[in-house]
């Protein structure tokens, strides 16, 4: 790939990766900012200011909403845009779609931006926005579609590298989540009501939520880890098969999972454990991509100790690993009796959005600037300050929901001789707060190593200029 000539680089829509890189540097550190703001309003509330603008209710899917989709969002766009062109040797299918993708989501993003804060959402977990944005969205998201499967079929190798296929899986999948979730009767400009009523509309919803996390925050981010390690590794892929199975058992398996999320609800029992069943399942699959991508290293380990970008891109499968070891485990319905509400699913959640997605991402920006304007990084001692900076908060945030989750949840649970619950819920909330003081710490740092990668990839891009 790296012998392309420079006519067939010439020939590449590089524009569209730098705008989206941008877009991603920028909207990540919003969303980190929100995230910490949350952390510190949960340390103390009055951080709440008594404005309904600012209020965690309100903020709170401002947070999730800028991480997932607006920081993660552009970063796959970035990256499937530059790899899609990079492994089929083609430029992308139509300029006009690209365009109108970049423009198009960054629409999005303002209107969420704009209506959340206002306390206009459909009160769907990470499918808030209001009916004409979920339209937008569609048409933003059908543009892309063709836009990348366009390229793939005008492509000038033979063959489809696999990380086209998990993000091929990423953006089919995610339409059809969006979609049928999002199948509503308008009545005005801003409300509407589900199609769906009751227990089957809290399942719709949790089977989209779950597959969001396992084709937006793993699928589509497995795509961009199949091209960015083995090229800053500089070795092929471990298991060309490996990447194969495990990329069909994932996508056979995860769409299952998603009643995990509803144990001991009003859904039916049986539903219930076929989630569980199938979470327990995906054990496997998940692993195989960890294996398979931390096993590329082989005979280039020594790369580790000079190369921070790499270590970017190990760390995150390595925390990969372990979301996709403990969220199994909190599948099971007697650890989800313990788990569910508590701060180990946030401690969970973030030990695979901060400490997998944020971080691949990370050491993908890092690979793709330098080559989009045509120079080298300005500082690796920085990469290697944010790289320690961010290792170090996303450690304390985890291990203080760990702990801070375990003991609510012991908390809730434990009674006395007398059958009376040994703890009121006020003292559970007092318990939690030097733990929530750690997560807010631990925040600060993943942000000031987001300040350093900003200033380190600003004084990159000064120095270089558009290939
Ligand atoms: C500086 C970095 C970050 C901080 C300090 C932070 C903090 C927080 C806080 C305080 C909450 C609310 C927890 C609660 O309601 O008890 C939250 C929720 C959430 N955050 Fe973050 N966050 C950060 C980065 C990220 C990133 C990068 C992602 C995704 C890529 C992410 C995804 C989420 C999700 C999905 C939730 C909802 C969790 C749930 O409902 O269980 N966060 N975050
Ligand atoms: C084999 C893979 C995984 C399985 C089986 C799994 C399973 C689970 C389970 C059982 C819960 C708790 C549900 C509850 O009690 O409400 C959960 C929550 C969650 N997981 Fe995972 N997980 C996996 C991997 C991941 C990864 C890699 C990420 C992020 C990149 C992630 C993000 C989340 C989020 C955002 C939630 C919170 C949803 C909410 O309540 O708002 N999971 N997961």
């Amino acid at each position: 790939m790296d012998g392309a000539s420079a006519t067939q680089q010439e020939t590449y829509d590089y524009d569209v990766v730098r705008k989206f890189t941008i877009a991603a540097v920028i909207y990540g550190l919003v969303g980190f900012l929100i995230g910490d703001l949350l952390a510190w309003q949960l340390t103390y509330p009055d951080l709440n200011f008594s404005s309904p603008y600012l209020s965690f209710g309100r903020i709170r899917p401002l947070h999730t909403s800028a991480v997932i989709f607006a920081f993660g969002g552009s970063v796959m766009f970035a990256t499937s845009y530059y790899v899609v062109q990079r492994t089929c040797k083609a430029r992308l299918f139509s300029d006009a779609l690209s365009k109108f993708t970049f423009w198009g989501w960054n629409l999005v993003v303002v209107a969420v931006v704009v209506t959340y804060p206002l306390g206009l959402t459909q009160a769907k977990e990470y499918a808030e926005p209001i009916w004409p944005i979920d339209v937008l969205v569609t048409l933003v998201w059908v543009a892309y579609f063709i836009n990348f499967v366009g390229t793939l079929a005008k492509r000038k190798e033979p063959h489809i590298y696999v990380a086209n296929w998990f993000y091929l899986a990423f953006i089919i999948t995610v339409a059809m989540l969006h979609i049928v979730n999002n199948l509503q009767i308008p009545v005005n400009w801003t409300d509407s009501y589900s199609v769906f009523s009751g227990v089957q509309d809290a399942m719709i919803q949790w089977w989209y939520a779950h597959n969001a996390v396992g084709f937006f925050l793993t699928a589509g981010f497995l795509g961009l880890m199949y091209y960015f390690v083995p090229k800053q590794a500089e070795r092929p892929v471990y298991s060309y098969r490996l990447s194969i199975v495990h990329f069909w058992a994932i996508i056979f398996l995860y769409i299952w999972a998603g009643p995990h999320h509803l144990h001991y609800t009003a859904l039916p029992d049986w539903a219930s454990t076929l989630g569980a069943t199938f979470s327990i399942m995906l054990l496997l699959p998940s692993w195989g991509g960890m294996i398979n991508g931390i096993m590329t290293l082989s005979g280039a380990w020594h790369k580790l100790r000079t190369d921070p970008i790499l270590r970017f891109l190990v760390i995150s499968l390595s925390f990969y690993g372990m979301s996709t070891f403990e969220g199994p485990m909190m599948s099971i319905k007697s650890v989800n009796a313990l788990s569910h509400y508590t701060d180990w699913t946030v401690g969970h959640v973030h030990s695979g959005a901060l400490g997998w997605v944020a971080m691949v991402s990370f050491g993908a920006i890092y690979h793709l600037v330098p080559r989009l304007w045509n120079t080298s990084i300005h500082s690796v001692g920085l990469i290697n300050l944010h790289f320690w900076l961010s290792t170090i908060g996303i450690v304390l945030y985890i291990a203080a929901m760990w702990i801070s989750g375990i003991m609510q949840g012991l908390m809730w649970r434990a009674y006395d001789q007398y059958g009376n619950l040994t703890y009121s819920f006020a003292e559970t909330v007092e318990a939690m707060h030097p733990y929530y003081f750690v997560r807010s710490v631990g925040g600060v740092l993943f942000i000031l190593g987001s300040l350093v990668m900003i200033y380190n990839l600003t004084k990159t891009i000064r120095k270089g200029h558009p290939v």
